[in-house]
């Protein structure tokens, strides 16, 4: 089996390549990334060097690159991580998000149809399901949430979702997709919440909270994760939507407690900053379908699974560190420069 998994320089395509790679020593992977601010080839080093593993360095909407890939390394599945997948840039910077998610999904879509697949995995959000109310607890995502997108980052995974399903409906493309909650674990991009705090809070600096800290999103370790598409993509059934998340839900604020605990550094370093604009409220993903379907279900509780992900921000600070000194200072100074002086 030749699998090409795309986006896995960055954080969930890069632990889907360590699982693979180790897991199944006779299938060969194909990683295609294009490196982009997000994609780290660092964390790819566990696996360099294994006759299982190749690196290529491409563009998901290059459909002259992409073609030429598939006619040569003719691959059974591709399961399609590659995106822009953060939601402050998206703010700023729409087209990119249209370009690589809604384009380069078509793109391979089409490569698939083109030169014939076994199955396309397309890993997706729950941030495409909108976001639901904090005084209403009992409400779930499931699979038949009508889909209705806040940022330019959802629309853009909402479109690439209709678009693999239209493929599925119209052509009979062998799909499926995954909806997942927030992530967490090693060789997460230090933008995104949890690391960013990790690595401010070791340098002392302020940590900039958005709005009121009362945001919910649902964790979910990334080794649970990539267990799950592992499943979907062996045992998942065509044209299926599955939803992965673990019940562990936290506000931001306490996810900020939590790491300034473990790492005994004084609360005074939260800054409360302007609000994201379109700022979603709540996720939370009712996993009930891949866990009575599939048998999936997942092995860390965040309480465990975040003094873990700390004890490895703590042993692998190159690997951060290298990031932080590149083109992410001159992102962090537009993003935050104003809202932590008080501007
Ligand atoms: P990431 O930003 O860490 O990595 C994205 C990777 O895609 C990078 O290596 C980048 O170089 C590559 N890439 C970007 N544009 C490309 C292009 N045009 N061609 C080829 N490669 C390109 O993202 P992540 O957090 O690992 O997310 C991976 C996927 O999972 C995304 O599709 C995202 O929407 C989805 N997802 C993420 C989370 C999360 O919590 N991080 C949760 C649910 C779903
Ligand atoms: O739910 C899945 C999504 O989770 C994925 O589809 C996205 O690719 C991924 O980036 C993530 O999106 P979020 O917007 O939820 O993640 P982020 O880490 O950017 O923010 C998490 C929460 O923390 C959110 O409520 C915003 C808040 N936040 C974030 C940053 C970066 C802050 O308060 N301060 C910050 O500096």
């Amino acid at each position: 089996m030749k699998i090409i998994v795309t986006g896995g320089a960055g954080f969930i395509g890069g632990n889907f390549i360590h699982h693979m790679v180790n897991k199944y020593p006779d299938y060969e992977i194909v990683n295609l990334d294009l490196l982009t601010y997000a994609g780290n080839l660092e964390t790819l080093k566990p696996v360099e060097g294994k006759p299982n593993y190749k690196f290529v360095r491409g563009d998901i909407a290059d459909r002259e690159f992409v073609y030429g890939l598939f006619e040569k390394e003719k691959p059974d599945v591709i399961v399609n991580f590659a995106a822009e997948s953060h939601v402050d840039r998206s703010v700023v910077d729409p087209g990119s998000f249209v370009r690589t998610n809604v384009m380069g999904t078509t793109t391979l879509l089409d490569a698939c149809r083109k030169y014939g697949i076994k199955r396309y995995h397309q890993v997706s959000t729950d941030e495409v399901y909108g976001d639901l109310p904090l005084d209403r607890p009992d409400l779930f995502f499931t699979e038949t949430t009508p889909l209705h997108t806040s940022s330019p980052y959802s629309a853009s995974k909402a479109s690439a979702d209709l678009f693999v399903l239209a493929y599925h409906r119209t052509y009979k493309l062998p799909v499926t997709i995954s909806r997942c909650s927030n992530n967490y674990g090693p060789y997460h991009f230090p933008e995104k919440l949890i690391p960013l705090m990790i690595s401010r809070a070791l340098a002392d600096e302020p940590l900039p909270v958005y709005g009121t800290g009362e945001n919910v999103r649902d964790w979910l370790h990334v080794s649970d994760h990539c267990e799950a598409i592992d499943l979907i993509l062996h045992k998942g059934r065509v044209g299926e939507v599955y939803n992965i998340g673990g019940h562990n839900e936290r506000t931001n604020l306490e996810v900020v407690k939590t790491i300034l605990r473990a790492l005994d550094k004084p609360e005074s370093l939260i800054k409360y900053v302007t609000d994201r604009p379109g700022h979603d409220m709540r996720y939370a993903i009712d996993p009930t379908k891949i866990e009575k379907e599939l048998g999936w279900e997942p092995k860390y509780n965040f309480d465990t699974g975040i003094q873990q992900t700390i004890r490895w921000y703590l042993d692998n600070q190159d690997w951060w560190k290298h990031i932080l000194s590149g083109e992410y200072s001159s992102y962090f100074e537009n993003m935050y420069g104003e809202r932590l002086s008080g501007k």
